[in-house]
C-alpha cells in the first residue's frame, strides 16, 4: 500500500486537556499531527502558537508536528515554531512576500518546509521553488475554521499537484485539508493526496481508533 499518513488536526481537539487529546488521537493510530495556526489577520480566527507547540513536545509528544501557518506575515514566526518543536511548517504563498525566502529560513531552521494552496489559488506559484519544498497542501476549504464541507474541485487539483510533483522526480507529500470524511478519503487518495487532515471527523468522533481504522480500511480498498 502507498505510504498513506493520517494527520489529525487539532483544531476540533478539546483544547482544556490538549496533550491527552493528542496521546489518545497517536495511540488510535493517527501519524502525524496537523496543527492549525490562525492570527485574525489573514483568516477570521485566532488560535495557537509555538508555546502551545512546545508545550506539547515538553508532554513528551514525538511524533512529527505539521504546523500549518495561516499568518501574515510568515517569516518572524519561523524560528519559533523551528525552536518549538514542530516537524513540517507550511504557509500561504500570498502571506509571504518573499516566498522563496520563506521557504529557505524554513529549511535553514532545520524543518520540513510547505507551501498551502487555497481553494481559488493557482499552483503556477511552484514553478521556480518546487526544489525548496518537502510538502505541498491544498486546502479543500476556505481557511479559517473545522466542520466545513469539501470543495469537489479539489480533486482536479489534486490531480493537477500530483503531476507536477510526479514530473519533478521529487520526494513531495501531497496533503489535503478540509471536509476530510472516511466517505470520501478514498476518492481523494484516487486524485493524488498521500496525507489526509481531518479535525472534525476524528475529534467528534466518540471513538478516535474506529474512525482512523475507517478512514485506513478506506485507503485500503
Ligand atoms: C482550516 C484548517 C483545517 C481544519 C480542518 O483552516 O486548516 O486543518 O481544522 O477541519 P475539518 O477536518 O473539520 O474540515
Ligand atoms: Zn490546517
Amino acid at each position: 500500500m502507498k505510504d498513506f499518513l493520517i494527520a489529525p488536526s487539532i483544531l476540533s481537539a478539546n483544547f482544556a486537556t490538549l496533550g491527552l487529546e493528542v496521546d489518545n488521537v497517536l495511540k488510535a493510530g493517527a501519524d502525524i499531527v496537523h496543527f492549525d495556526v490562525m492570527d485574525n489577520h489573514y483568516v477570521p480566527n485566532l488560535t495557537i502558537g509555538p508555546m502551545v507547540c512546545k508545550a506539547l513536545r515538553d508532554h513528551g509528544i514525538t511524533a512529527d508536528i505539521d504546523a500549518h501557518l495561516m499568518v501574515s506575515p510568515v517569516d518572524r514566526m519561523i524560528n519559533d515554531f523551528a525552536e518549538a518543536g514542530a516537524s513540517y511548517i507550511t504557509f500561504h504563498p500570498d502571506a509571504s512576500t518573499h516566498v522563496d525566502r520563506s521557504l529557505q529560513l524554513i529549511r535553514e531552521a532545520g524543518c520540513k518546509s510547505g507551501l498551502v494552496f487555497n481553494p481559488a489559488a493557482s499552483l503556477a506559484e511552484l514553478e521556480y521553488v518546487i526544489d525548496k519544498v518537502d510538502m505541498i497542501l491544498l486546502m479543500s476549504v476556505n481557511p479559517g475554521f473545522g466542520g466545513q464541507s469539501f470543495i469537489p474541485a479539489t480533486l482536479r487539483k489534486l490531480e493537477q499537484a500530483r503531476r507536477i510533483i510526479d514530473d519533478s522526480g521529487l520526494d513531495i507529500r501531497l496533503e489535503v485539508d478540509g471536509g476530510v470524511k472516511v466517505d470520501n478519503i478514498r476518492e481523494i487518495a484516487q486524485a493524488g493526496a498521500d496525507t489526509f487532515v481531518a479535525g472534525s471527523a476524528i475529534f467528534n468522533a466518540p471513538d478516535y481508533k474506529t474512525q482512523i481504522d475507517l478512514m485506513r480500511a478506506e485507503l485500503a480498498k
